[in-house]
């Protein structure tokens, strides 16, 4: 089997994305586990990570080192944040999720992962975790949400570290369905101007419709 890394601690194998896993001889949603000696790779599934889509599609940096401190917002029951904590190595990953159901899911992932908190609370108000998490390196957020800017905006002001990268999904149907989405990124898109420099724009088709990645860096 061929295997590259594409990124510190991201790999390709034969082509397939893949994080090597931290919590070897488990699975977190279904996924391929390839096995290398003692190594064991967890397949990334492109269809159910928009990270996983935009590596695929052409992601020219990629910002999560592993020793870097990441605030993920909208980690749901954590399939993509379940990589990122491959990646930190020797890095913290903090996930907030608001809705039950899924925060069960995601406490049982983050048991097993040592550089993983779960966060029950609304992204809304970072006023109600930022003094218990400090300054981050990497901001992710994926929470398809109407007010995703103003989400984003709070979030960098409590807890983004100046130079600090961010990594927003927009979904426009989330937005607003009765417009062009390229008219719903280019609002979105200025909206966070004042804070945020434009480092790179990933249209995710065909793996999420009527999606874009924002790759940011805090002003
Ligand atoms: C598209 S799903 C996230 C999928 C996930 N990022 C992944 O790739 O594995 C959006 C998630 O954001 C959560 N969410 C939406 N609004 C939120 C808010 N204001 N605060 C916290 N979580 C929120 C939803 O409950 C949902 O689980």
């Amino acid at each position: 089997m061929k295997i590259i890394e594409k990124f510190p601690n991201v790999y390709e194998l034969d082509g397939w994305l893949a994080t090597k896993s931290i919590c070897v001889g488990t699975r977190v949603y279904g996924e391929r586990i390839v096995r290398e000696g003692k190594d064991e790779y967890r397949t990334w599934d492109l269809h159910r990570s928009k990270l996983a889509a935009a590596i695929k599609k052409g992601l020219k940096e990629f910002p999560i080192a592993p020793s870097s401190k990441v605030l993920y917002l909208g980690a749901a029951s954590g399939t993509t944040a379940s990589h990122i904590s491959d990646i930190l190595t020797k890095g913290e990953l903090y996930c907030v999720e608001f809705a039950q159901r899924s925060m069960r899911d995601l406490i049982a992932v983050c048991e097993a992962r040592p550089n993983m908190v779960p966060i029950f609370a609304d992204a809304r108000t970072p006023s109600q975790y930022s003094k218990d998490i400090g300054e981050c390196d990497v901001l992710y957020q994926d929470v398809a949400q109407p007010d995703q800017s103003k989400i984003l905006l709070s979030n960098a002001n409590a807890c983004l570290k100046y130079g600090g990268f961010s990594m927003l999904c927009i979904k426009s149907q989330s937005i607003d369905v009765t417009k062009d989405p390229k008219i719903v990124y280019e609002k979105v898109i200025a909206d966070l101007e004042p804070c945020f420099e434009v480092l790179q724009k990933i249209d995710l088709h065909p793996y999420d419709e009527d999606h874009l990645f924002l790759h940011l860096r805090k002003k």
